[in-house]
């Protein structure tokens, strides 16, 4: 039994020794992570160790279900440093009176960032060719040597157009002169489209169109492979792919088929089904640009994500303020 009076807090994440060290200025910090690696939680695991804990830092993981709400009935936030709140069950959370926050906006152009650039990467074979040079086996030129497509100038696709998807989409039109094409379900104003130089489609013909589809809709049931094989065979056999939105958004066995088979030329991935794990066919193949779930990862701005968790946490448990990017604020006022 802890002899401190305060709000005991999980870090269930590695975190910023700085971000931990602000939190403890206001709550009683429990952080088996420290600054190193992180703990693959089961549920069982998690559940014991957050019994009591008034608040839980987490990231795109672990899960934050109704069985976890039920054993940690004095819990009153969850304070995740990822955009992206699949891992957690908002109604639930609504309905136990936990508040629950996220990081939006501080991570959107270092993402696209990084979208772009696995966008280019897997264009222009980049990946493939390093390796070939690593093993040695790059003895003569050749006219074709790793020819890919090209960025500049092609017609660019994005599907789901939040914050990230507009600053690829800026990035596009503005800096490569790339018609951009977009699909998602609620449509941009005019005067944003007009902008952006973005024309919404129907999913089906932003397939069909784009030379570079880029995937960056959050994942729900109703996002659950929205790309699979029926919607690969729509794009075209030169056309890249690259998802940073959630693992699972895209059907990642359909995929490497795909490449297999050189029905699309080739993808970018840095969200996987099951990630960490990563399908053994996706491996594979050649064609294929594979990062371990970092488009968010600049030092910067990965501070600037824990930072925001920490911030929204500290006005729930010291009641300093309006957690600035709560997505159920509604919980705090029917506390007050
Ligand atoms: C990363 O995937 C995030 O959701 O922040």
């Amino acid at each position: 039994m802890s002899a401190d009076p305060r709000p005991r807090v999980l870090v269930t994440i590695p975190l910023f020794a700085e971000v931990l060290a602000r939190i403890g200025a206001h709550a009683e910090v429990d952080a088996p992570c420290g600054t190193g690696l992180a703990i693959d939680w089961t549920p069982e695991a998690l559940a014991a160790r957050a019994r009591g804990a008034a608040g839980l830092v987490v990231a795109g993981t672990p899960r934050i279900d109704a069985a976890l709400l039920a054993a940690c009935p004095g819990l009153r936030a969850v304070c995740s440093m990822a955009v992206g709140y699949n891992n957690i069950d908002l109604p639930a959370c609504t309905a136990a009176g936990v508040l629950v926050s996220n990081a939006p906006d501080v991570l959107t152009e270092t993402t696209a960032d990084f979208g772009f650039a696995l966008m280019m990467a897997a264009a222009r074979r980049i990946s493939e060719s390093e390796h070939f040079l690593r093993a040695g086996r790059w003895t003569h030129w050749s006219y074709d040597l790793f020819a890919g497509a090209d960025v500049y100038g092609a017609t660019l696709g994005v599907l789901g157009m939040g914050r990230i998807g507009q600053a690829i989409a800026r990035r596009g039109a503005l800096g490569f002169a790339m018609p951009v094409l977009y699909h998602n379900r609620s449509r941009l104003d005019a005067a944003v489209e007009q902008q952006l130089g973005a024309q919404w489609v129907g999913k089906d013909e932003l397939l069909a169109r784009a030379d570079h589809l880029v995937i960056v809709v959050p994942y729900s049931a109703a996002s659950h492979h929205l790309v699979g094989a029926a919607e690969l065979a729509l794009m075209k056999p030169t056309a890249t792919l690259t998802n940073i939105a959630r693992g699972g958004v895209v059907d990642d066995a359909a995929l490497a088929a795909a490449l297999r088979e050189r029905r699309i030329a080739a993808a970018g991935l840095d969200v996987f089904e099951g990630e960490p794990a990563v399908h053994p066919d996706l491996l594979a193949v050649p064609n294929v640009v594979l990062t371990p779930h970092i488009a968010s990862a600049s030092l910067p701005t990965r501070r600037a994500m824990a930072d925001l968790a920490a911030t929204n946490l500290i006005a729930v448990l010291a009641g300093s303020g309006v957690p600035p990017t709560a997505l159920n604020p509604e919980v705090l006022a029917r506390r007050r």
